[in-house]
């Protein structure tokens, strides 16, 4: 029986800790550094993820057969490269693998020098050369910050002015810091977004089923862009073409590209894509399960988390399967994100409700569960439709009180709509 340790403390390692919990081959699960939430299928550890040391002498100590790290930071940041030289298996990209997601700007050459269909761009280094660039580009207009910035670094201006301002604000009073020393400036796409994630091992590219997240912070995808405030899956009303069409034009491809320039891609590869009129576009790469597309994806996998990973990593041909059911899940998260809110108020109900993951949860001195991050409780509905889906996450939704938390009440609108 095997041991697995998953790095990480949002929804998504929650989730990922629920799927290897139910693996018949796993026998213990621990979480580093998890958080109280996630205790009904981990043992916590109290190790940080950037405390490699840490993390080295706990998997030699507990005899680890497999680490699996949630969040970018780390990745970027060259766990894997740290921890296999240890002998410790792990599966995810190296850290020049992960540059996929750590540069936009290293991202965006890639995409153009192997012909993987994204928006047109120009980079820069240089602030005189990016505005004069800017000036002659029409809006809306989008600007990237090239390093990583928790899902803040991207501006969509819709007016020349709007632009200006935000590339000053990126590369001369360093918004980003040093995230936004290089800026990709790049054509504003119109279509509709999905996810493709896919475990890859150099050429071997096995997608996963659809899934859509909502990024905007309100109803009626209005607010600022957040982490993201829901997910479906599948995503029943976009065609088994436009699978193909992602698959064969962006994730394939990518796959390959990175073999080509010494830099294989093992892990999770998350394509975030856009059907455009024009054909399935690339928005983004990631370089690991997408926080909260997984919290449905997995639910919705029928294979062994464990045994697929382990088949990969030693080239068996793996088959994907997907069972029949719609899984849509609703974010709460306290009143203020993606800006400042409040933490602590305490959250009752969570007994009642059918499957919940914990984003962002705490216990006070008294035991209560309460609200500490800005995403904080992930809360899934199941059903034979996605319509059905839906009435049971928010049923389960109103089954939780608590006096911060807030929630989109239109997740999955756009899949039925168009169902
Ligand atoms: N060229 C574009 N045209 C239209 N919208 C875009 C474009 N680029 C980005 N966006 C919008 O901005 C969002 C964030 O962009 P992107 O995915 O590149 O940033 P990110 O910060 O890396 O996101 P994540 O946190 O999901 O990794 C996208 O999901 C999309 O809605
Ligand atoms: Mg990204």
């Amino acid at each position: 029986m095997a041991k697995v340790l998953v790095i990480g403390n949002g929804g998504r390692e929650h989730a990922i800790c629920y799927k290897f919990k139910q693996s018949s081959l796993v026998d213990e699960v621990f979480v580093a550094p998890g958080n109280p939430g996630m205790g009904d299928v981990a043992t916590i550890v109290n190790i940080k993820a950037n405390d490699y040391d840490g993390l080295i002498k706990f998997c030699k100590d507990n005899k680890i057969d497999l680490v699996f790290v949630g969040p970018e930071i780390p990745l970027c940041d060259g766990i894997v490269d740290i921890l296999s030289e240890q002998g410790i298996d792990i599966f995810g990209p190296t850290k020049m693998a992960a540059r996929l997601e750590g540069s936009k700007v290293f991202a965006k050459n890639m995409m153009k020098k192997y012909h993987i269909p994204t928006a047109k761009y120009e980079t820069f280094s240089d602030y005189e050369k990016a505005k004069e660039y800017l000036l002659t580009q029409k809006c809306p207009v989008v600007i990237k910050a090239d390093g990583l910035a928790a899902g803040k670094g991207v501006i969509i201006a819709k007016t020349k002015e709007e632009a200006l301002n935000s590339l000053e604000e990126i590369m001369c009073n360093n918004l980003f810091q040093s995230a936004g020393k290089n800026v990709v400036i790049e054509e504003f796409l119109e279509g509709e977004e999905f996810s493709l994630l896919a475990f890859v091992k150099d050429d071997k590219v096995y997608g996963m089923q659809l899934a859509q997240d909502h990024k905007r912070a309100f109803d009626n995808d209005e607010g600022l862009n957040t982490g993201g405030m829901g997910a479906y899956t599948p995503i029943n009303h976009l065609a088994q073409d436009t699978y193909e069409e992602a698959m064969e034009k962006i994730m394939k491809p990518m796959a390959k590209a990175m073999i080509e320039e010494g830099c294989p891609f093992t892990g999770i590869l998350y394509g975030g894509c856009m059907l455009t009129n024009d054909g399935v576009k690339t928005i983004e790469f990631n370089v690991r399960f997408g926080d909260p597309e997984t919290e449905v994806i997995l639910l919705a996998l029928e294979n062994d988390l464990y045994q697929t990973i382990m088949d990969i990593l030693n080239n068996r041909e793996v088959e994907l399967k997907f069972d029949n059911n719609h899984y849509l899940g609703v974010v709460m998260a306290n009143n203020g994100y993606p800006g400042s809110y409040e933490k602590g108020a305490i959250i009752e109900g969570l007994d009642n409700v059918d499957l919940c993951f914990h984003m962002g949860t705490g216990i006070d001195d008294k035991g209560n569960v309460i609200a500490t991050g800005g995403r904080v409780l992930f809360i899934v509905g199941k059903g034979d439709s996605l319509k059905q889906a839906k009435e049971n996450a928010y049923a389960n939704v109103k089954k939780i009180t608590c006096s911060n938390l807030f929630y989109r009440h239109d997740i999955g609108d756009k899949g039925l709509k168009n169902e």
